[in-house]
Formats: structure tokens, C-alpha cells, sequence
């Protein structure tokens, strides 16, 4: 059996714990630590270090992080400190706790974890993983193979940016019931049906604890959609998977990584809505 560590950094808390990566099962309490206040590099960094040291085990560590994460280098960061954006992050963890890091995107974990033994388990094809929490975050996994940072949550749907409008934290900043939310979510899902036709969508995050609220309320044109099975524990799990995964060869002409443009923020963004040509014609006749 071998057992990895897998550590999730989230807004609220920072959570660790060994996982079985050959079932999926966590191998031993979780630890969580608060965020740090702001969430800055060095001291995410510092916590980090804490849980490795906590857990005391061996071998390589897989951590999550909430942004686009490129070759090891943290590009965005629209939920969390500015000064993550371009850090070479992989190398600031390893050298902080002395392990072979393997850093990726927060969803993308849970994905991992959900396709491989989560809701997405023995599912051919494609299944897009959302998780609505501060933002959404995405992962889309064909036939059990993972493509990264697909950052869907940063869409725009006519004049809403996707996080922004239809986040579980735009329902409770909107003051929205269930079923309101719900409507906004069927809007982003049937669009994202449009663009890749997915056999299965899992949703996750902490909505994924209370779908007897929404479930019923989503309306889909043509795919399956079914809660995240592994909750709190996806995105540790799924780390611990990549960092069992042997590292990828270093590229051979280094690559360019630029920081990406997200827009990042989850209140309400005013934007002027302006007529459309119809409506004006209506009422011009
Ligand atoms: C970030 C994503 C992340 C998601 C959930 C978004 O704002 O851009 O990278 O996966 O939030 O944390």
C-alpha cells in the first residue's frame, strides 16, 4: 500500500492528511490549520511546512493550490494574495519542507479524485468537475486523462463573469434561495453542454453537502449530473494521486509562463447593460 500526502489549500483552511493511493482513502486523521490572514505566499508556505512536519511521513507531497499552476509556477490568483501570481511555487515548497512537491490547481484535484474514485468513477468519456465555492473552479477529465487549468469559471456569459454571478458565495452575497441559484447555475451548465458536451458533470465544493436543496432545480439539455462524492476530501486526495504519478520530464526548451488575466473578482461587477438591438426596435416600432 503505498501511502502519500495530500495538502489542500483552501480560503478558509489549510488540510492535510495521508491517502491510500491505490483506494483513495484518507490513512489517517486530517489536520487543518486557519489560512493565514491574507493568504500571502510566505506564510501559506510556513503552514505547509507545519502539516508535513506534522505528518512526519515520508516521500513526495502533492499540494493544491486556487489559481492556474504551469510547470510548478502559480500564474493567477483571483481569490487569493496578488503575490502569488508568477511565483515559482513548486520550488518555494520544496525547499521549505525538503520534500519533493508537486503542486497543482485546486478543482483539477478534486477532478482527479472524483473521476478516479469519486462520482466519476468507471465513467467513459468526458466528465466536467465544477466546484462552487469563493469562485468555481473546473476540471475536465476524458477517459480517466486530466486537462489542466481549464479555468472555467472565469466564462463570461453575455455581460456575467461565471464566478462572479453563479458562485455558492454570489448566492449567499445575492441573497438568493436555492432555486434561484439553481437557475443561474442551469444558464452556466447548459452553456458549458454547448462547448463540450459532457457525458457526466460532477458538482462539488460545499454545495455538493446539501443537493437535496438544488439538485432537482438544475435543468440540463443532454448530460448527467451528479453531486461530488468525496466533499471535503477531493482535493486532498487528489493531490496525493499526482504526486504519485511519476514528475514529468523538464521540457526541453524552457517554457514561456506569462501570468494569466482572470478577472478576479466575486462582488458584483457593475457593467452597463446596454439595450439590445431588438429590444430597442420593439420599441422604436
Ligand atoms: C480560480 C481557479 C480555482 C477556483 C476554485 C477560481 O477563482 O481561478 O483556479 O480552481 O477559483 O478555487
Amino acid at each position: 500500500m503505498s501511502v502519500i500526502l495530500g495538502i489542500d489549500i483552501g480560503g478558509s483552511g489549510i488540510k492535510g492528511a495521508p491517502v491510500n493511493v491505490s483506494t483513495g482513502q484518507l490513512a489517517g486523521e486530517r489536520h487543518r490549520i486557519p489560512t493565514p490572514e491574507g493568504a500571502r505566499p510566505d506564510d501559506v508556505v510556513r503552514v505547509v511546512a507545519q502539516l508535513v512536519e506534522h505528518f512526519g511521513l515520508d516521500g513526495p507531497v502533492g499540494v493544491t493550490f486556487p489559481g492556474i499552476v504551469q510547470h510548478g509556477h502559480t500564474l493567477s490568483a483571483a481569490n487569493v494574495d496578488k503575490g502569488w501570481i508568477g511565483l515559482d511555487a513548486d520550488a518555494l515548497f520544496t525547499q521549505a519542507t525538503g520534500r519533493d512537491v508537486r503542486l497543482l490547481n485546486d478543482a483539477d484535484a478534486a477532478g482527479l479524485a472524483e473521476a478516479k474514485f469519486g462520482a466519476g468513477r468507471g465513467v467513459d468519456g468526458t466528465v466536467l468537475v465544477l466546484t462552487f465555492g469563493t469562485g468555481i473552479g473546473s476540471a475536465l477529465v476524458h477517459n480517466g486523462v486530466l486537462v489542466p487549468n481549464t479555468e472555467l469559471g472565469h466564462l463570461w456569459l453575455r455581460e456575467h463573469h461565471a464566478e462572479t454571478w453563479a458562485s455558492d458565495r454570489a448566492r449567499e452575497r445575492d441573497d438568493l434561495n436555492w432555486k434561484q441559484w439553481s437557475k443561474r447555475v442551469s444558464g452556466y451548465l447548459q452553456h458549458l453542454e454547448l462547448l463540450f458536451s459532457p457525458d457526466l458533470f460532477i458538482i462539488g465544493g460545499g454545495v455538493s453537502k446539501k443537493a437535496e436543496k438544488w439538485q432537482d432545480h438544475i435543468r440540463l439539455e443532454r448530460s448527467r449530473l451528479i453531486p461530488a462524492a468525496l466533499q471535503n476530501e477531493a482535493g486532498i486526495v487528489g493531490a496525493a494521486l499526482l504526486a504519485a504519478q511519476p514528475a514529468p520530464p523538464a521540457p526541453l526548451v524552457s517554457p514561456a509562463l506569462r501570468p494569466a488575466r482572470v478577472a478576479g473578482r466575486t462582488e458584483a461587477v457593475p457593467v452597463p447593460v446596454k439595450p439590445s438591438k431588438d429590444k430597442a426596435r420593439r420599441k422604436s416600432s
